[in-house]
């Protein structure tokens, strides 16, 4: 982050697996500490649902840089940004360091200064390690990757109830493996993150164990 973008109010950085409760515990976090949220993965999916739009392919750089020129925030409605479909080929063009660059700029700013102006709740893969690296608090949330498949197969039962436990399960070893072993940006922990397993936790307590660590960094 460049010194003239060094932010005035506190930052959290909130980074982690697919479906680990990450976006749930920032939502929560953003409303109790009354800061602003952004979801960085939205904006990934946002790119990867304009390259869907035009019939093109999200490993294509050209298909992917052709979805950045035409990205604005909101251009692309939540209940497409949410399809299975979408946030598989989020996780590939995220593989482009093109379309990292192009997002950048944009979650910088949200951090430097945010809307409201008290601080920023950021969610995402590489918050803590490259958008926001100075933060107030990072934490890196996970869980076992069988809860997490239950978890994803609980939400997909009502649209679509053919899709199996298996599926979802081999889905989420994939998109962990691309997350995290890609060379640009990838998903893993900052040094000084603190890490919040949700295995064995319901919402309520995630949200409360997340709470109290940032509460810790805040106060310090
Ligand atoms: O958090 P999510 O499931 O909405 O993210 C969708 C994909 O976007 C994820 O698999 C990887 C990518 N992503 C990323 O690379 N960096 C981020 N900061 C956020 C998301």
């Amino acid at each position: 982050m460049s010194p003239a973008l060094r932010p005035a109010t506190p930052v959290i950085a909130i980074d982690g697996t697919a479906a680990s409760g990450k976006g749930t515990i920032a939502r929560a976090l953003a409303r109790e500490l009354k800061f602003d949220h952004l979801d960085t993965g939205a904006l990934y999916r946002a790119v990867a649902a304009l390259v869907l739009r035009a019939g093109g392919d999200p490993g294509s750089r050209h298909d992917a840089l052709k979805a950045c020129a035409g990205f604005c925030p909101g251009i692309v409605p939540e209940a497409e940004l949410r399809s299975a479909a979408v946030g598989e080929a989020a996780s590939q063009v995220a593989v482009l360091p093109e379309v990292r660059a192009a997002l950048r700029d944009l979650q910088v700013r949200f951090a430097a200064s945010p809307p409201g102006g008290r601080g920023a709740v950021i969610d995402g893969r590489d918050i803590g390690t490259v958008i926001a690296p100075e933060a107030t608090a990072k934490l890196f949330v996970t869980a076992g990757i069988a809860e997490r498949a239950h978890r994803r197969w609980r939400e997909v039962q009502i649209l679509d109830p053919a899709k199996t436990y298996e599926t979802i399960l081999a889905e989420l070893r994939q998109r962990d493996a691309r997350d995290a072993g890609r060379a640009a940006a990838p998903m893993r922990p900052a040094q000084d993150a603190i890490l919040l397993d949700t295995t064995d936790l319901s919402i309520d307590a995630a949200v409360a164990a997340a709470l109290e660590a940032v509460r810790g960094k805040l106060e310090a």
